[in-house]
């Protein structure tokens, strides 16, 4: 018999009870249910709505349940419900009367606005654990590639040379971003919505205040109906996991990349890649396409969240059960690929000096050349133009800008000296950039150090 079957003369379908259920996905917030269910009994006591000896015996019904999910003992079938009714009716079944007045002042829809907001700020605070890893990972292979030279890309085609370890940096500055982003969610997301009751809050006279102190919020929800109806926390963090995940995709496509013969700028641990049922040569680099591939699930999980919302009319409407799947998909996989990734990261191996002959091919040089002349006096469109021309002519003659005569170099400009050998050295072209944001050793030092500093306060601020 459901707790809502009062009014009901039939039971309900078994096709309807197949639909409306939600136990099957909802079941893993037992834990915010029952601490939830804690401190609201808490409250209602304190506050002399439900007997002091009632709440006791809710409170050891609540423990006892708890410790039976977590041994296994206890399981529940798709009749119940949902998680707030299977804990309920189970209390109930378990400690008789008290266990009917713990639902007081309460609904199952500022319930499962509370359920999901502590479920989803733990889930929040272990994925920045595991951003906090992977930056960890990128910092040391930026370490370990500091001197390697490698082409910076436009448009895929060779533009400037840089180094691994400024390469790995940005990538640290954007996880350093998508860090910060969850941050801001989880400040946002940080309101007890409990006492807004079904939309129009109660009469009891409710402590809001208390029991959102007991259960570790910040700040309580302002408007009753919002509070029952807001999803917006389930959206932005989906929208800050899309980021994240569009962030690893872009590192996924280059590791895919650079792992390929074409590059073999690194070469993925074995137990990082996988091989092929047919080709025996075959070393794949599979970690990185199913991050790449399961970056399109998330954003399917933010578009499927977006749509379920949309329109919708306050207060609260069955659509909105549609929220778990999507979060707890996003969240599942966003927690799988993070520390698989790292992994991937921390055991390859980089070959600096295939990076270093990339980019002694394909004239990455030439800015540094052309700002040369610039040096030696000349307009930069003018020192283009020449550099423009002197390309050309390797490119004819099958040579380099390092092995060009200097003859040669002459007859293109008399400003041109010995000197510019040393000038576009890759090593020192790299070495040249030290203005902040470049990949110069000071510059870059100071750019490994700030990601340093982060990963550390972050670190004791987690705890
Ligand atoms: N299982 C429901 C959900 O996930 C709980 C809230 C049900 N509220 C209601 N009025 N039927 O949304």
């Amino acid at each position: 018999m459901k707790l809502w079957s009062g009014r009901f003369e039939k039971n309900t379908a078994a096709m309807v009870d197949e639909i409306n259920a939600s136990i099957g996905f909802d079941f893993r917030m037992y834990k915010q249910d029952i601490e939830g269910s804690l401190a609201h009994s808490e409250m209602l006591a304190k506050q002399g709505i439900i007997r002091q000896e009632d709440k006791e015996k809710i409170h050891a019904g609540l423990l006892e349940i708890l410790e039976d999910i977590k041994a296994g003992r206890l399981s529940f079938s798709q009749d119940v419900e949902d998680v707030h009714m299977a804990i309920e009716g189970e209390l109930t079944k378990r400690i008789g009367e008290a266990g009917k007045r713990l639902h007081t002042a309460r609904s199952r829809n500022d319930q499962v606005a509370l359920d999901l907001r502590l479920y989803l700020k733990q889930e929040i605070k272990e994925i920045k654990e595991l951003i906090l890893e992977l930056m960890e990972t990128v910092l040391q292979l930026a370490e370990d590639g500091k001197t390697a030279v490698m082409p910076a890309y436009t448009h895929l085609q060779r533009a400037q040379p840089t180094s691994f370890a400024h390469y790995m940096m940005a990538y640290a500055n954007m996880l350093k971003r998508d860090y910060t982003r969850l941050e801001d969610c989880l400040e946002r997301m940080d309101e007890c919505p409990l006492g807004s009751g079904a939309l129009t809050a109660t009469t009891y006279p409710i402590d809001r205040r208390f029991a959102a102190d007991l259960l570790g919020f910040e700040r309580i929800t302002q408007n009753s109906l919002d509070g029952v109806s807001d999803r917006d926390f389930v959206i932005e963090l989906l929208s800050c996991l899309s980021v994240l995940m569009m962030h690893l995709s872009r590192f996924s496509e280059e590791i895919i990349l650079w792992c390929s013969w074409e590059f073999k700028f690194i070469e993925l641990d074995d137990a990082y890649s996988t091989g092929s049922s047919i080709m025996p040569q075959k070393k794949n680099p599979d970690i990185a396409e199913l991050v790449r591939g399961k970056t399109g699930r998330v954003y399917g999980d933010l578009v499927s969240m977006l749509t379920v919302m949309k329109a919708l009319p306050l207060a609260y409407n069955k659509d909105m059960q549609e929220d778990k799947e999507p979060v707890f998909d996003a969240v599942d996989t966003v927690k799988k690929c993070l520390p698989v990734f790292s992994a991937m990261l921390h055991t390859m191996r980089i070959l600096p000096e295939n990076m270093r002959s990339a980019a002694g091919r394909g004239f990455i040089n030439a800015t540094d050349c052309a700002d040369y002349l610039v040096k030696k006096g000349l307009a930069f469109r003018d020192a283009y133009t020449v550099v423009g021309k002197l390309v050309n002519h390797c490119i004819s003659e099958g040579k380099t800008l390092e092995t060009l005569e200097i003859s040669e170099y002459k007859k293109m400009s008399d400003a041109f000296e010995s000197d510019i050998y040393e000038a576009i050295s890759l090593e020192q072209c790299v070495e040249a950039r030290n203005v902040s944001g470049g990949p110069g050793e000071q510059s870059l030092r100071a750019q490994m150090d700030f990601i340093a500093a982060f990963i550390e306060e972050k670190s004791k601020e987690i705890g």
